[in-house]
Formats: structure tokens, sequence, C-alpha cells
């Protein structure tokens, strides 16, 4: 199995934790990133305890119609690790933003299509030490060409397969398993999560990073028995707190 972290990323993230806002017991577990544009529901997310990171994308970012390089920064206030797309689709364009992206903060990680510019893109990275992570991905193949490109992350899509009728989650136990085989440093980012399910069997298989829209990520602590289970402690306690 492929390590998932490496020093720089311990780094970033002592760092968060000193800050008192990353993941505190993070290191060496699967990484929980927030799937969203929206700097209000990372503070909210990353007040408790549990986040290592954002992935914003286009789509994301024109929903919120806030200032990108700001949302941005207000982000890797919060966590160590915090993906920014390019939006360029030619090596010189993408190139271009990557060199300034990664300019903004330490904690930012440019986020690149998976596309034969993009891998270009990637390889011109890795060179200059920009951190990466190789988006839209789909299939095997592809993750295999990003890694070897030099990305940092890759992120296969399981929701938009699960969507267009395959079974995403399928994908994952691809790579974990082709992964065990080699020393990719390149750690999988379980990406297009919809529901907690998909977190659970993303952790399963090992994946190394999930990332999950808000509206998930805010149903993953609750259980209908944990708010019996506090009901009943309640009304027991307060039928002898008054003798
Ligand atoms: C990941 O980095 C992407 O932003 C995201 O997971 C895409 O998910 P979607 O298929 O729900 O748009």
């Amino acid at each position: 199995m492929v390590q998932s972290t490496e020093p720089k990323t311990r780094k970033l993230w002592g760092r968060a934790v000193a800050a008192g806002n990353a993941g505190l017991y993070s290191s060496g577990t699967m990484k929980l990133f927030l799937d969203t544009a929206s700097v209000e529901a990372v503070k909210e997310i990353a007040a408790w305890g549990v986040l290592d990171g954002v992935t914003t994308n286009p789509t994301l970012v024109a929903k919120e119609g806030k200032n990108f390089r700001k949302t941005v920064l207000a982000m890797c206030a919060c966590v160590p690790e915090v993906s920014a797309q390019v939006t360029a689709s030619d090596f010189e364009g993408m190139r271009k933003q990557a060199d300034e992206y990664s300019g903004w903060h330490e904690h930012v990680v440019v986020k690149v299509p998976m596309t034969i510019e993009g891998l270009k893109t990637l390889a011109y990275c890795r060179q200059k030490g920009i951190r990466t992570n190789t988006t839209l991905v789909f299939s095997l193949n592809q993750a295999i060409l990003a890694a070897k490109a030099g990305a940092n992350i890759i992120s296969p899509f399981i929701g938009r397969l699960d969507d267009a009728g395959q079974n995403g989650m399928e994908l994952i136990a691809e790579i974990m398993a082709a992964w065990s085989h080699y020393d990719f440093d390149t750690e999988v980012l379980v990406a297009s999560t919809r529901h907690p399910r998909h977190i659970a069997e993303a952790a399963q298989l090992g994946a190394h990073i999930c990332t999950v829209p808000v509206d998930v990520f805010r149903r993953l602590p609750l259980h209908p028995l944990t708010d019996l289970g506090m009901e009943r402690f309640r009304k027991d306690w307060e039928s002898v707190s008054g003798s």
C-alpha cells in the first residue's frame, strides 16, 4: 500500500494542527476534505476537528459567486490543503495558472484536468515542486498516467460513474489494487461522493482521501439511535436530578 503522507504534507499538517483547525488525529488515516467553495461551510466543519482539506471546482466557485483568490486564501487559513482548479485547457495557460495559484499560499494544491495538456502540466508542476490534484479521472489507465506524470493526488469521480450506470467504487478498488503493486506516491482521492456509504466504502478500500459535499458531510455524525439514546439519558437524568 502506498504511503499517504510525504514530508511537506506532514509539515503543513503540523502547522494547521497547531492552529487548532485541522483533523487532529488524521495523520495515517483516510483524510476528509470538504467539496465546496463556501468559506462559511469550511469554517463550520473545520470547527469539528475532523477536516483535512478542501476541494473546489469552477462549478462550485460559480455557485458561490465570490472572488476566487480571496475564497481560496480564506480556506487556506482553515485547512492545510485547498485544491484550486485551473480553467485554461492548453498547457501554456494551465502552466501560468499553476504558477499563479501556487504563489498565493503554501496550502494551495493546483487542480489540473486529466487531459494530455493536463499531463504536461502535471509534469511541469512536479518539476517545480508545485503540488497537484488531477481531476476528472474515470479509468485506471488515466489514474496511472496522471501518477506517472507526477500528480500528488488523483481524483476519480465515483458519483458521476454511478450516474452513468457504472459502479464508481469498483474503479477505486481497481486503483487501490494496482497501487499496492508499485511505489506511486500519488494519493487516491475519492471524489464526486453522493451519500455517507460512499465515505465508509472508500475507507474500507484504503483510499487516502475522500472529498464530501457539505450536505453529506453534515449527515456523517448522525444516527437515529444516537438521538434516541441521548433523549433517554436526558429523560432518565431529569427524573432523578430533582430528588
Ligand atoms: C472533486 O474535486 C470535485 O469537485 C467533485 O467531487 C465533483 O463532484 P460532482 O460530481 O458532485 O460535481
